[in-house]
């Protein structure tokens, strides 16, 4: 080829490309416009639990920098303007009735670990006005939430400690009855209903947690649990991580009343993401998860709506949004289908901020009230594991007292223990 023809061959290329390349959508300038004015604040992060698979909760074996096994990294943060993190302090249903409690302090400790090392990247939030603060200084607020009732084993005291050490949001279960709510396989009829929702002492907690100013979350409950919280709370309540049912039909997602009565109530549900729980399927696009947004709006309002992600909490993400760097094409998706600034702005954060400084002004003005010291009735929870200190009339051999059946174990124990050390 004459030398003409490739320099005018290289021009062509050099036009297609850049011209491309500097044909910004609107949409995606308009989208990141808004993300500067007004914090993304996602309900649900679950890269905590894979600090905890990957390496044991071992900062200092990671550099967010540069992690590529998560969807979640400094980097991609960055890119996905993340305003406002809730950071799932998760443990599985096999910690209920053994490690739980400590599981979860760990997973609370990794996060505080998290910020005091990237400083530059996190701070370490509460309130709805640290997320405003953290914003003004471009930085990532990091609150915490935990996910699953069982967390807490079934004491107010630990739900209390859990406030003090930042908690802000507590989900009323994950995939397993506690012994005070049903989670939502009851729903899909898999499991047997123990509580009809809440049991007394799940009635008690509410109250406890609308007294702390503790964020109810109704991310993986029945619906009979939804509609007694709904009924009773005094603040609004969030489903950190929910998509719609009538969009797919499942259990994990939230109906249309449901919908309806969280509007009534000021509260949010912040959509999940995962492809599952999207389109009922392994496979979704960005497109399917706007389906979900475009519902919520229609049936509830642009006014209960929020971003749930569930990143790192799942395996199966939709086409297009593969990690926390994708977000920004989402809000561009809700302009494209005519969202307004307004609703946008509200769907990103201010939405959120709303039922967290009703939360907080509820907790102000029940600021008269003194703790629930109730304890949960023994027989609810009475199990190998737990010892019954504190409660009076138990029999029970692990309550401390010396009662003739522990006096026979000693006994035997003290025989055995002579014998092996006999033995050769
Ligand atoms: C991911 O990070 C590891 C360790 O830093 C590096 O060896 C590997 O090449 C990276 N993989 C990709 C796909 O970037
Ligand atoms: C935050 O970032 C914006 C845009 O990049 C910049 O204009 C502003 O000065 C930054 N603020 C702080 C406190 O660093
Ligand atoms: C609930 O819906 C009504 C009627 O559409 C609307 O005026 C109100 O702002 C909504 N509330 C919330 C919290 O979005
Ligand atoms: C958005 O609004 C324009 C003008 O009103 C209309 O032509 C278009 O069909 C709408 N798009 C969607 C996705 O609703
Ligand atoms: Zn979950």
């Amino acid at each position: 080829m004459p030398s003409k023809a490739i320099s005018a061959v290289y021009l062509v290329l050099w036009v297609i490309c850049c011209a491309v390349e500097s044909a910004e959508d609107p949409y995606m300038t308009r989208a990141l416009k808004l993300m500067s004015e007004t914090p993304l604040i996602d309900g649900h992060n679950d890269l905590p639990w894979q600090l905890r698979k990957q390496f044991n909760n071992q900062l200092n074996k990671v550099d967010l920098n540069t992690l590529n096994t998560t969807h979640t990294n400094i980097p991609k943060i960055k890119e996905g303007r993340l305003g406002a993190q809730f950071w799932s302090a998760y443990v599985p249903c096999e910690s209920q009735y053994k490690d739980a409690v400590r599981q979860t302090l760990e997973q609370i400790d990794v996060v505080h670990q998290m910020c005091q090392k990237y400083p530059e990247t996190f701070m370490f939030a509460t309130s709805s006005q640290d997320i405003t603060k953290a914003f003004s200084m471009n930085k990532t607020a990091s609150l915490i939430g935990v996910e699953g009732g069982h967390s807490i084993d079934s004491s107010l005291g630990t739900l209390r400690t859990m406030y003090q050490l930042g908690v802000r949001y507590l989900t009323l279960t994950h995939s397993c009855n506690t012994p005070w709510a049903d989670n939502w396989l009851v729903d899909t009829g898999s499991e047997p209903s123990q509580h009809n929702g809440l049991s007394l002492f799940g009635k008690q907690l509410i109250v406890e947690m609308n007294r702390l100013g503790m964020l109810i979350d109704l991310a993986h409950v029945t619906v009979a649990v939804m509609k007694q919280v709904l009924d009773m709370s005094k603040a609004p309540v969030i489903f950190s991580h929910s998509s719609a049912y009538t969009v797919c039909p499942n259990k994990r997602n939230v109906p249309d009343d449901i919908l309806r009565k969280v509007n009534e109530t000021g509260g949010i549900v912040m959509v999940n993401f995962y492809n599952d729980y999207v389109t009922c399927s392994k496979t979704a696009k960005l497109s399917d998860v706007a389906d979900h947004f475009d519902h919520i709006k229609e049936v509830a309002g642009a006014g209960i709506i929020g971003f749930g992600g569930d990143y790192d909490g799942v395996t199966r993400l939709p086409e297009g949004l593969e990690d926390v760097s994708k977000v920004p094409k989402l809000v561009a998706e809700l302009l494209r289908r005519n969202w307004t600034d307004e609703e946008v702005k509200d769907a990103l954060g201010n939405n959120l901020l709303r039922v967290l400084r009703k939360t907080e002004m509820v907790r102000d003005s029940l600021n008269g009230m003194s703790p629930d010291d109730l304890p949960i009735p023994y027989e609810e929870v009475k199990n190998s594991c737990r010892t019954s200190y504190g409660y009076p009339n138990t029999d029970d051999t692990s309550a401390g007292s010396i009662n003739p059946l522990s006096t026979l174990a000693l006994l035997l124990t003290g025989t055995l223990q002579a014998l092996v050390a006999l033995s050769p």
